[in-house]
């Protein structure tokens, strides 16, 4: 099969690239560089540097690479940012897929599956969020992610194009060989951020809130190692194609942790106490995301390897202790 990854040289989809080509799928990689690294876009995969909102080159790529299925990792993903920016992500990640499914539309290819995110659910009235669960996103990232499947509801009714929209809990970790992980600049998220002050022993790190309802006041999350996360889009792409049936899935390992628990399971991993400051809250953040996988488990038979969550955080000390200034272009 030849797959289209848009987002291919980032941190989600060069995992994609890399297990695609593993199991022996055909890549074609679409990636503007603006926040992905070409180092990290496996040699085996055929590169085009560009932007999903070109719709004429999209559609070209299509036709021309002969391409079967598409996979989107190509947005804006920050909550922070996406508070302080909001038009950014309505341009970039709106914009983005009404391109994106134009081109599929011209080049008639049918196939989609789509990095959505817990953050449409905002703050869910019961935990764990089940897929029912109504989408009411307190952040603009959110929506846009929300706004971006409802587009895609519409485009299977019209068009025709089937599409399975993996609603992300917190990705983490890195490639099990150490060759790909995590780098961002800057960096905004906890694993990482708490990794890279274990390593400077700048002291910097701090906790956003301890003023949240939840267990020790700091906020919860469900840690999905980065492996696991992309079997699950081999999984779904398969069923996808089987079915002919467009859906949406939770992926998240069902246990929550909270920023504080984060802290130490990652002192437990390096072995260095890493110091925090505890902060005032960061804007946008709902107390608690914890998903129901069962869905993914049972229809697409998705098994998460690392279900511990020190497990994963070892994945990513093993990539940012030999890649402290992260990759090298
Ligand atoms: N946090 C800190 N200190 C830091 C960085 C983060 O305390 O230096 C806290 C945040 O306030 C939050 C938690 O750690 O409570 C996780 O924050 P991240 O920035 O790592 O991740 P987010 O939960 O904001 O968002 C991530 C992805 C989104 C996705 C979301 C789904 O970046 O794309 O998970 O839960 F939508």
């Amino acid at each position: 099969m030849r797959i289209l990854i848009i987002g291919g040289a980032g941190y989600i989809g060069s995992q994609a690239v890399k297990s695609l080509i593993n199991e022996g799928s055909e890549i074609v990689v679409l990636d503007s560089l603006v926040t992905g690294h070409k180092r990290a876009i496996d040699p085996k995969a055929k590169f085009y540097q560009g932007d999903i909102e070109d719709t004429f080159l999209v559609s070209q790529i299509l036709r021309t690479e002969k391409i079967d299925a598409v996979m989107h990792f190509a947005a804006y993903s920050l909550v922070p940012e996406s508070v302080k920016k909001p038009l950014k992500y309505y341009d970039n990640n709106v914009t983005g897929m009404i391109s994106l499914l134009k081109a599929m539309n011209d080049a008639q290819v049918k196939y989609l599956v789509f990095s959505s995110s817990a953050a449409t659910y905002g703050i869910p009235k019961k935990l764990p969020i089940t897929e029912d669960t109504p989408l009411n996103p307190i952040n603009p990232y959110g929506e846009t992610k929300m706004m971006m499947e409802k587009i895609m509801h519409w485009a299977d009714k019209a068009d025709g194009i089937k599409s399975i929209a993996l609603r992300y809990f917190n990705v983490a970790g890195a490639a099990s060989d150490g060759s790909i992980g995590e780098d961002h600049a800057p960096e905004t998220h906890l694993v990482p951020n708490i990794l890279n002050s274990a390593i400077s022993g700048d002291g910097k790190f701090t906790i956003f809130g301890n003023d949240y309802d939840t267990k020790d006041g700091t906020n919860v999350r469900d840690y999905v190692q980065v492996e696991d996360l992309i079997d699950a889009h081999i999984l779904a792409l398969r069923h996808l194609i089987k079915t002919n049936k467009s859906d949406v899935f939770n992926l998240g390992t069902a246990h929550g942790y909270s920023n504080l628990e984060i802290l130490e399971a990652a002192r437990k991993v390096t072995g260095i106490d890493i110091p925090y400051t505890m902060g005032p809250r960061r804007g946008g953040d709902p107390d608690s995301l914890v998903a129901d996988s069962s869905k993914a488990r049972t229809v697409l038979g998705w098994q998460p390897q690392h279900e511990n969550v020190e497990e994963v955080i070892q994945t990513a000390w093993n990539w940012h202790k030999n890649h402290p200034e992260g990759y090298d272009d």
